[in-house]
Order: C-alpha cells, then sequence, then structure tokens
C-alpha cells in the first residue's frame, strides 16, 4: 500500500476553499492508501512565532474540521507535527543538502518574502531562517513517513519539487533511502471567493467556514458578488461571471441547470438566488457540522485520537531514521 503525506498549518478554521480544493480529496483517497495527515504546528510557529496561543488553539480546531469533513481515524493517522522530533533531526541533516540562494528561489517562498517586505519594510529583519528553511522542514516532513503520494493545492507545488530535490540528493550521496514522493494536484486546485476574487482565503476576509453558523452563512452569501450589467431582477445575465452560479455548481445544487436558465433569460432575481444558495450550503454543511458538534462534546475523544496518531506516526518515523542513521554513519553505538 502507498504512502500519503498531507496536512495544513493550524492558523486558523478551515473553510470551503479547504473542503473542496483538499479535504474532499483526501476524504476519498484514506480508503485506499496508508494515510498521514499532519497538524503542522511547526511550520506554524515560523510566521506566529509570537504567538504559541493562537497556534495550540487552532491545532484543536483543525483536528475538529478533519473529523467533521470526514477523515476517519479507523483510515488516516493524524497527528501533531511537533511531537515527532525525528522530523527535526531530518530537517538538520537536509538543511545541509539545499543552498540559500536555492531556497530564495522558490516561488511561493519568493512570493511570501515580497509580502513581509510590504509589511515589514525592507530590511528583510522579517525573513527568519526559519522562515527560509520551512520547505527543508516539510521535506523532511514527508521523507519522516516515507511517503510516495502528497496531495496538495497548486501553491504547494514548489515545495514539493524542493523537497524532490532533496530527497534525490539524498539518496545518491547516502545511498538509497527514501521514496521519490510525487504531488497529486486536486482536481479543484482553487476555489474562488464570493467576492470574485480568485482565492479564498483567510487574509481575503471572504471564506465560509465549515463552522458558521446558518446566519453567518447567509449573510456571506447575500454579499456575494454577481453580473455587474444585471440591474434588476429581471435583467437577462451571464450566471458564468455570478458568484452565486459559481457556487451553486461547486456544492452541487439539484437544480443548478435551471438556475443557468432561469438566470439568462432573467427568470430569476438574485436575492431570490441568493436566498436558495445559502440554504444549499447551510444544507450540505449539515452532516459536517453535526459530525463536529459530536467531536466538540467529546473532546477526550479528539484528544486520543490525535495521540493514537501520532503514535503511529512516531513509530514510522522511528523506522526511517533509523535506516538514515545507518546510512549516514551516525548509528555510533549500535
Ligand atoms: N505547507 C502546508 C500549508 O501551508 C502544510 C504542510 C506542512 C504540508 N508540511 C507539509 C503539506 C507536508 C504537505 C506535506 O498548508
Amino acid at each position: 500500500m502507498k504512502t500519503i503525506l498531507t496536512g495544513d498549518r493550524p492558523t486558523g478554521r478551515l473553510h470551503l476553499g479547504h473542503y473542496f480544493g483538499s479535504l474532499e480529496n483526501r476524504v476519498k483517497m484514506q480508503y485506499d492508501y496508508d494515510t498521514y495527515i499532519l497538524i503542522a504546528d511547526v511550520q506554524a510557529l515560523t510566521d506566529n512565532f509570537n504567538n504559541p496561543k493562537k497556534v495550540r488553539d487552532n491545532v484543536r480546531e483543525v483536528a475538529l474540521d478533519y473529523l467533521a469533513a470526514g477523515i476517519d481515524p479507523k483510515q488516516a493517522h493524524i497527528y501533531i507535527q511537533s511531537l515527532i522530533p525525528e522530523t527535526s533531526e531530518l530537517t538538520v541533516y537536509f538543511s545541509n543538502l539545499v543552498s540559500v540562494p536555492r531556497l530564495f528561489r522558490n516561488p511561493t517562498t519568493k512570493f511570501e518574502v515580497a509580502q513581509k517586505r510590504e509589511l515589514f519594510g525592507n530590511e528583510g529583519e522579517s525573513i527568519t531562517y526559519g522562515f527560509l528553511g520551512y520547505p527543508v522542514s516539510q521535506a523532511a516532513d514527508i521523507a519522516g513517513v516515507n511517503a510516495n503520494i502528497v496531495p496538495v493545492g497548486e501553491d504547494q507545488l514548489p515545495h514539493l519539487e524542493q523537497a524532490r530535490e532533496i530527497i534525490r540528493k539524498f539518496n545518491n550521496i547516502y545511498g538509497q533511502t527514501f521514496n521519490l514522493p510525487e504531488a497529486v494536484l486536486s482536481k479543484t486546485p482553487r476555489i474562488k471567493g464570493l467576492d470574485g476574487n480568485e482565492k479564498m482565503s483567510k487574509s481575503l476576509n471572504n471564506c465560509i467556514y465549515l463552522a458558521d453558523t446558518p446566519e453567518e452563512i447567509t449573510k456571506k452569501v447575500m454579499s456575494a458578488v454577481t453580473d455587474p450589467n444585471k440591474i434588476r431582477k429581471d435583467d437577462p445575465a451571464n450566471p458564468n461571471v455570478c458568484m452565486v452560479y459559481y457556487y451553486h455548481q461547486l456544492i452541487k445544487s439539484p437544480n443548478v441547470e435551471e438556475v443557468c436558465s432561469e438566470c439568462k433569460k432573467g427568470e430569476r432575481g438574485c436575492v431570490y438566488c441568493k436566498k436558495e444558495l445559502a440554504r444549499n450550503i447551510i444544507e450540505f454543511l449539515k452532516p459536517i457540522q453535526e459530525r463536529r458538534k459530536y467531536y466538540e462534546n467529546n473532546p477526550e475523544e479528539v484528544e486520543k485520537i490525535l495521540k493514537e496518531g501520532t503514535e503511529a506516526t512516531k513509530k514510522k518515523a522511528e523506522e526511517v531514521m533509523k535506516r538514515v542513521r545507518e546510512n549516514m554513519k551516525l548509528d555510533y553505538f549500535e
């Protein structure tokens, strides 16, 4: 059975963008692969080192969202990154195999560096060693469980390419140790926001969270961007430029074809259409929120799931590290 590793930084609750961009896919894949899902608290700290409480609180939120979305703890190991010190050790060995200019050339890192310079000025003070190196630690996450497959969104592809380079180099120098991991891109890699932004993202403040209440969902949907050329409710419009129609398609509203044809003919007002979408999203999220409620009310069960997932991962990482130390001639007293 092949091994999957993927995960998220615990910096906030998960939203519909995560659901359609990755969670749905993970739920399907968990039955056919040995699946590891990491809550990347160490990586979250590279950006949030001065806010440990935020990271700690969100470990729990992300775990709840995973379980709510349908990650089955009998199928997948959900684990906390910081509790696998083997990954930190591997990060140190990997850091010899990548040059600093190469780290700066990583397109995702480059984008984040530009963002930081914009926020904090140009002195580079905000670009820490830990931040610049997080793709190295990500490579160690992947190699630490000897994963074959890494299902990720588009923005993570540069990190995966970098991980492959490091792993290839390691295998060349120290002998075949790791599988060469492959990225699997989700079919719906990037979910647009209701505001028409290319991305649903916390920083853009345009998210529908899996745990949003019906009132929050309705309020957000009512402010969605529709065809700007449609002024009156019986004007014909173009559903392909309307975020409401986009979301009707995304969540597979049962009457999605009707929505399209009525909109084109001017037989569907936007307020009506939005109310219907809000109801459908609420309905869509109902089983997810029911599972979330269950786990919120049973925190000791969530703790047990995280503990067992972490123990299973640690066992695997220990096996992998034993081989690493042998191959690097670090097995002193064996
Ligand atoms: N970088 C990912 C994110 O920002 C989280 C992550 C950490 C990850 N380590 C990983 C993803 C290893 C895939 C594989 O969400």
